[in-house]
This record gives structure tokens, C-alpha cells and sequence, in this order.
């Protein structure tokens, strides 16, 4: 049987068609009736002049031939791009909507480097970037991307942006008249250095995800939930099932070397205590919201980012489990000193007799 179909050149390209339509139908089709690739991106803008001047640029550099935009929604991407930080399970991989406005899509094939899709929450420092593309090697050693510092030295061309605009405008980007004629003024003086790097830190920025920088640390923000019996409840079981304990303790008395206590007098470090808006930053946020804080803590960090796993309540929920057990332990140790206060009185007493 197996030798045969070889044989029978009809039968074969009817099945090797068939073969085909199946996986274009797992592969294209199921995607597209998935309702996760359909979540509308909500308010989501055009580029400004700078960085579309910067997307023509990495258009006429080529470095799509390199390089993709999409992480797509496969948990080994997913982790690798950072998306496991993100917010919403949605922001997690690239959406369908963001890329509404994109002509041409710049997705890629290949990825001799690494996917950009996120790359406004990797390295979202406009200094790394410039640096980076003058002389890729100067920071990371073995890369074999070519350096473009030749960029720096030359204008954008402001004619052409207010032309691309246009040109968008006719296949539905939304484009108003006051943007094309402002663009000329928006790119005034800048390079195509300045525009490339605009436009790399801004991918990925359609959407929420979370990454390094993305939590606000609010300090003024109250506790929704404050002491409710059954937020203390609920925060309790989420600390035993987000292994909070196997770092700071059953009881968050914190592990030495490991973890700091979290029911003391000292947070990050330093004597005095911060708002819960503090627990819920660094419960969120992880050790990169310590600048936030002002608080030095450990050296090299070690708590890891909570905001992908745990909802905003849940994470007031622990606090809420955390500030009760302080109370807690302060009332106790209260309880103690009186008690070593009545025993002491008690053997003075005794003494005197
Ligand atoms: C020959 C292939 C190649 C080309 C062309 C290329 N790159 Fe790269 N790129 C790489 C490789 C490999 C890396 C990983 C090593 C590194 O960081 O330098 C990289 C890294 C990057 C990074 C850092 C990503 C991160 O998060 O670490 C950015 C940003 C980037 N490239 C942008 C660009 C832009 C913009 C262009 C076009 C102007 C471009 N690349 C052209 C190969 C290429
Ligand atoms: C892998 C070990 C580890 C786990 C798991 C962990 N933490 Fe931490 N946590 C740390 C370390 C280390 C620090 C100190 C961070 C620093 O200084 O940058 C810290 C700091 C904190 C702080 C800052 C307060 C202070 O007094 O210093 C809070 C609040 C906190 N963790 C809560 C939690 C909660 C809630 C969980 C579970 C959802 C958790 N941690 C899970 C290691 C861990």
C-alpha cells in the first residue's frame, strides 16, 4: 500500500492537496474564529510624524529581514518576549488590532535577531537604543547586526513624511489634515537616528503590557478592601498558593539571606514602615519599582513581578493578610510585655515581703 500511492500520480496530488488545505485550516483558519485574536485595540493612534519617519527608515533598511514583529500565542514566545508579564492574558502576544494601521505589515519571517514586537517595554531606554544601533557590538559582544551610526548624520526628510501620510490616508489611516501639515514642524531638526529610535520604542506601546516600568506606584492609593474579615481570609489562601512562603515564611517572618520579614519595622532595608500602596507596588511590580520606593533593599533584587499572575484585588486581598498579621504580632507582643510587666511587679512585690 505504501509503495503504490507514489505510483498513481492523481490519487497523490489529490492528497497531498488535501494534506495541505488541512494544515492551512489548523494553522490560518482556527485562529482567525478564535475570539482572543479579535479583542479590539482601544485607542489606538496612528503613528506621529517622528515615528512613522522612523518606520520608513527600518523599511529601507531591511531590518525586517532580520527581524519579526510578532510574538506569537505559544507560551515558549510568550515567555521568552516577556509577554508572561504582561497585565492581561490578552496583552500577552501580539493582537490582531494592533496592527490595524500597519502598510505593509512588517511581521517577518526570520529571526537572525530577536523579535521586536515588545521591544518599547524591553528596552525602553532611548539612550540603549541609540547606542546600540550606532555600534551593536560595543553592548552586546557576539551580535552580527550591522551598526548604523551613518543615520545620525542625516536630516528626515519632512516632505516625504507629510507624502507617506497622505498616502495612509487613502487606505484608511486616520490621518487628519492638521497632522500632515504639522509634520514638517514634528521632525524639524531631528535625524533618522532620532526617528528609528522613536519608533522601536514604540512597539508594542498600543496595549498595556506591564513589562519593566510599566507599574505606577501610587502611593496615596487606599486599600479597597482594608481590614475585612474575609479579605484577611482571602489573602491568606493566596499567599499559601502563590508560594509566597517558601521565600518569606508561613508566617512572613522572612528567611535570612533569602527573603525579607515583612510583619517588622523595617521595609527594604530601612527602619519605618511605607503605605500599603508600597506592599501592593512591590507585590505587583516586583524589586524593579524599588527606585519608585526609594528604598535601597536587597542588592540584587530577587522578588519577582506578581502583576501577570494576580489580579489588582487579589494582590489588595494579601496586603490585607499582611497588615492583619502585624497588627497581630503587635498586639501580642504587646499582650507579652504586659505580662512581663505584671510578673516583674509581681516578684518586687514578692521581694518586699
Ligand atoms: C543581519 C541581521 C540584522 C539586521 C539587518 C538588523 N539586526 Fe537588529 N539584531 C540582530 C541580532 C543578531 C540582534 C541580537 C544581538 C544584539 O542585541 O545586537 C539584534 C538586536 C536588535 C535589537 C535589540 C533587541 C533586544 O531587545 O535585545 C534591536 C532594537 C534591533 N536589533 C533593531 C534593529 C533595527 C532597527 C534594524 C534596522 C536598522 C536592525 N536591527 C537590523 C540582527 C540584525
Ligand atoms: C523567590 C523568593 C520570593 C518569593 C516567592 C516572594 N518574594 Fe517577596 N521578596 C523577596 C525578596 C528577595 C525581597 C526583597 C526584594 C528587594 O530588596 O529587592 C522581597 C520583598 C517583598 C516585599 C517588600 C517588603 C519588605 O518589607 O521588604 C513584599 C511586600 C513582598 N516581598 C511580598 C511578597 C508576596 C505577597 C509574595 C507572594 C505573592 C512574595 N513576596 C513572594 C523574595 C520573594
Amino acid at each position: 500500500m505504501s509503495g503504490k500511492i507514489y505510483s498513481k500520480p492523481v490519487t497523490f496530488a489529490v492528497m497531498a492537496t488535501v494534506a495541505v488545505l488541512v494544515g492551512t485550516a489548523v494553522t490560518m483558519a482556527y485562529p482567525l474564529v478564535r475570539p482572543e485574536m479579535h479583542v479590539k485595540v482601544e485607542g489606538l493612534k496612528p503613528l506621529p510624524a517622528l515615528e512613522l519617519a522612523g518606520r520608513d527608515v527600518y523599511q529601507r533598511e531591511g531590518c525586517v529581514s532580520c527581524h519579526t514583529q510578532t510574538v506569537r500565542p505559544l507560551k515558549s514566545e510568550v515567555v521568552r518576549y516577556l509577554g508572561s508579564r504582561a497585565q492581561e492574558p490578552t496583552a500577552r502576544y501580539s493582537l490582531a488590532g494592533e496592527f490595524a494601521y500597519d502598510h505593509p505589515f512588517l511581521w517577518g519571517s526570520k529571526r537572525t535577531g530577536p523579535d521586536l514586537a515588545f521591544e518599547g517595554w524591553i528596552k525602553p531606554s532611548a539612550d540603549w537604543q541609540r547606542a546600540h544601533l550606532e555600534n551593536p557590538q560595543k553592548l552586546v559582544a557576539k551580535s552580527n547586526m550591522p551598526a548604523y551610526a551613518f543615520l545620525s548624520g542625516e536630516k528626515v526628510d519632512a516632505p516625504a513624511v507629510a507624502a507617506s501620510m497622505r498616502a495612509l490616508r487613502r487606505v484608511g489611516v486616520p490621518y487628519t489634515d492638521a497632522d500632515v501639515t504639522a509634520a514638517g514642524a514634528d521632525v524639524a531638526g531631528k535625524t533618522n537616528m532620532d526617528a528609528l529610535v522613536a519608533y522601536v520604542l514604540s512597539l508594542g506601546k498600543a496595549v498595556n503590557r506591564g513589562a519593566p516600568g510599566g507599574v505606577d506606584v501610587d502611593l496615596a492609593a487606599a486599600n479597597p478592601l482594608g481590614a475585612a474579615v474575609a479579605a484577611v481570609a482571602r489573602g491568606k489562601q493566596l499567599w499559601d498558593a502563590n508560594g509566597c512562603a517558601a521565600c518569606h515564611g508561613d508566617e512572613a517572618h522572612g528567611q535570612d539571606g533569602v527573603a525579607p520579614n515583612l510583619v517588622d519595622e523595617e521595609f527594604l532595608g530601612q527602619k519605618g514602615d511605607l503605605p500599603d500602596a508600597a506592599y501592593f507596588a512591590m507585590i505587583k511590580g516586583g524589586s524593579e519599582v524599588k527606585p519608585a520606593l526609594g528604598r535601597p533593599g536587597v542588592a540584587d533584587g530577587g522578588m519577582q513581578a506578581f502583576g501577570s499572575d494576580l489580579k489588582d484585588e487579589d494582590i489588595w486581598a494579601i496586603v490585607s493578610f499582611l497588615r492583619n498579621q502585624k497588627g497581630h504580632e503587635a498586639t501580642e507582643s504587646k499582650a507579652e510585655e504586659a505580662k512581663e510587666h505584671h510578673e516583674a511587679a509581681e516578684r518586687r512585690a514578692k521581694d518586699r515581703k
